[in-house]
């Protein structure tokens, strides 16, 4: 490759360079011919240039450009030449000058293309993981792994600028519970005996604290044998963080530092000094969900006021029906929430169709509600706002309040979902809520509003065991105040757990972590976790916390999910160079695939198939 080596990139040239002799290399994106003239247009990683071999070329170049087609790989030798006024293209970067051809050589030819090189493809997913070299080649996937590429830079550019570290942990580790199932390694040295590849760096890097690393980053793959879905990949990356001598404001004081840089640096965008925080309980009320959009309103509003004078037996029954487990649970020391009614008001909207009403209940259904009433805001006969349709009737007695009480207007419609369990009344609405802001095109992809939810629940009574479960992870620091009745009434006590939600997306989780080991032990207890397997499973941490460990906290913010929202897509593999497909496989190069029987013998293992 030394004699035709680019001197430019096709996505410098200007006017300036007019005359310049040049060598370019790259694809061949487009070709068109015309009058004798064949346009050659070339691509690499920094745009395109418009190639021409004149009619007056010499035969032999003209025989070399008659043969080319896409995606060949080619080198050009030419003269840069300014384009006459009136063939400036102002949508290109290279668009006012041409570059005449003197010589051409074909490095590669290109078989016939799968699919269409296009800025974005239209070709479907395993077509396009399957040729993912091709795919990658596209503009759009160009342009989302540079912005990956100036992320990550600005990630470390700002940690390491404010004093972290980065240190890397390892990714064969010991297998230990986490939310997900682990993905497992085989020991060839120790019969039976397994790595586990890691769902995070939690425990090293709460380790790293013990060890003095007080401020401590690591861009870091992990990996969680879960189901794929838009937002999530078996393996994947974060944006790890841990601080020693730090409380919950100075963790979300540093990621709202950190969101500042990376936008301000990759996008030019500024975003508010500090974000808006709601607490987990506000955020299941009026959004029916912990990772709210808050890029429209639509709040949800309390309907119980409403229930009692009207003839509605259904929301009577949910709300007595709520209140009866409340006191039974009560009664055994557990608190748990009672029943609810949650209206939502969609403005201007009381003209949807019954179908797609249905088509929003059905979204409520997925999340439990057993139904969802809905009723119309109409102009009565002297102009005043009247209740209409559906569930109005039961309502003949008190419509005016409600109307009023809800701020309902004329033209808009109001749903309702009652339940037995109040978050099952919450998330199903919330759900509706969500379907509606897709459906009336509330979501702008460019516009970023990012809220912390904090004072998550530390418990969750788990209904199936009778028993306490930890809602986030057992290391999660419970709230100073509620140390006292830890164990006499678990369902208040909340935790310093802390999400960042952006755009409806649950961008970061973390929170303060317990570095006391009397106060671990007491959560392990509540939880029913035995102290032995505890011991067994994460003994090196709780050994390792006898030993002067530091109050210490963090976070983590996923990197795909990040670059995936400013990038304003809805699935993570497009942010991803070589993602897997919703079945865990990579169609371009067969992963997971089988392996032979030697390699199966050197790790003692013997393959049980399911049966079928
Ligand atoms: P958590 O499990 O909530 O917390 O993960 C933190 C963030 O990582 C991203 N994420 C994922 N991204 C893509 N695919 C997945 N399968 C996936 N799973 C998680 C999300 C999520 O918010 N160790 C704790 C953090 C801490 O407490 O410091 C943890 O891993 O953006």
């Amino acid at each position: 490759m030394e004699t035709l080596k680019r001197t430019v990139t096709c996505g410098a040239l200007t006017k300036a360079d007019a005359g310049r002799t040049v060598t370019l290399n790259g694809w061949v994106n487009r070709k068109r011919d015309h009058g004798g003239i064949s346009f050659i247009n070339l691509r690499d990683r920094y745009g395109t240039t418009q190639v021409v071999v004149d009619a007056d070329a010499p035969e032999s170049l003209k025989a070399i450009a008659n043969e080319l087609k896409s995606e060949y790989c080619v080198a050009i030798e030419g003269t840069v030449r300014a384009r006459p006024d009136s063939m400036v293209n102002p949508d290109m970067a290279t668009g006012q000058i041409e570059v005449v051809a003197s010589n051409l050589v074909v490095l590669t030819k290109c078989d016939v293309l799968p699919f269409q090189i296009d800025d974005e493809t239209d070709a479907k997913e395993d077509l396009r993981l399957r040729y993912r070299y091709l795919d990658l080649r596209s503009g759009g996937m160009q342009r989302r792994i540079k912005l990956r590429n100036d992320v990550a830079f600005a990630v470390r550019e700002h940690m390491i600028g404010q004093g972290f570290y980065e240190i890397e942990t390892p990714t064969f580790i010991k297998s230990t519970p986490e939310g997900a199932r682990d993905y497992l390694v085989p020991s060839r040295l120790y019969p039976g005996k397994f790595y586990a590849l890691p769902q995070s760096p939690q425990l090293y890097k709460q380790i790293l604290m013990v060890s003095g690393f007080d401020k401590y980053f690591q861009i870091a793959r992990c990996y969680r044998d879960e189901d794929a879905r838009g937002d999530r990949q078996p393996e994947f990356t974060q944006i790890d963080i841990e601080m020693s001598f730090v409380g919950r404001d100075d963790v979300l004081t540093m990621v709202e530092g950190l969101m500042g840089h990376v936008f301000r640096k990759t996008m030019g965008i500024e975003l508010p000094a500090t974000f808006k925080r709601l607490t987990y309980d506000d955020a299941l009320e009026l959004y029916g969900t912990d990772k709210p959009d808050l890029r429209f309103g639509m709040e949800m509003r309390d309907f119980e006021p409403y229930v009692a004078a009207s003839t509605f037996q259904a929301f009577k029954d949910a709300l007595a029906a709520g209140a009866a487990e409340r006191e039974a649970n009560a009664a055994k020391g557990v608190t748990i929430q009672g029943g609810g009614v949650k209206a939502l008001v969609v403005p201007g909207k009381a003209d949807y169709s019954r179908k797609q009403i249905e088509e929003l209940e059905a979204a409520a259904r997925i999340y439990r509600a057993k139904g969802m009433a809905w009723m119309k805001v109409a102009a009565g006969p002297d102009g005043k706002p009247v209740l209409e349709g559906g569930a109005s009737k039961f309502f003949a007695g008190n419509a005016s309040e409600i109307i009023a009480g809800l701020g309902a207007e004329v033209g808009d419609l109001i749903l309702l979902v009652a339940d037995a369990k109040r978050r099952v009344a919450n998330v199903s609405l919330g759900a509706v809520r969500t379907k509606l802001g897709r459906d009336l095109g509330l979501c702008d992809p460019k516009r970023f509003e990012f809220a912390w939810i904090i004072d998550f629940p530390m418990f969750e009574w788990n209904d199936d065991e009778q028993k306490w479960d930890t809602a986030h992870h057992m290391f999660t620091w419970p709230q100073e105040k509620y140390h006292p009745t830890l164990e006499s009434d678990p369902g208040s006590v909340k935790g310093d757990l802390y999400d960042l939600v952006l755009n409806g997306f649950e961008l970061a989780s973390g929170s303060i972590r317990i570095h006391d080991p009397v106060l671990q032990k007491r959560i392990f207890k509540i939880v029913g976790f035995d102290e032995a397997e505890g011991e067994k499973k994460f003994g090196f941490l709780t050994e390792a916390f006898k030993y002067g460990a530091p109050p210490h906290g963090g976070i983590a913010p996923g990197l795909d999910r990040l670059v995936m929202l400013m990038a304003g897509e809805t699935s993570i593999k497009e942010v991803i160079a070589f993602p897997k497909n919703s079945f865990a496989v990579s169609p371009m190069d067969d992963c997971p695939n089988e392996v032979d029987q030697k390699q199966l013998d050197e790790l003692h293992l013997s393959i049980r198939y399911p049966e079928k």
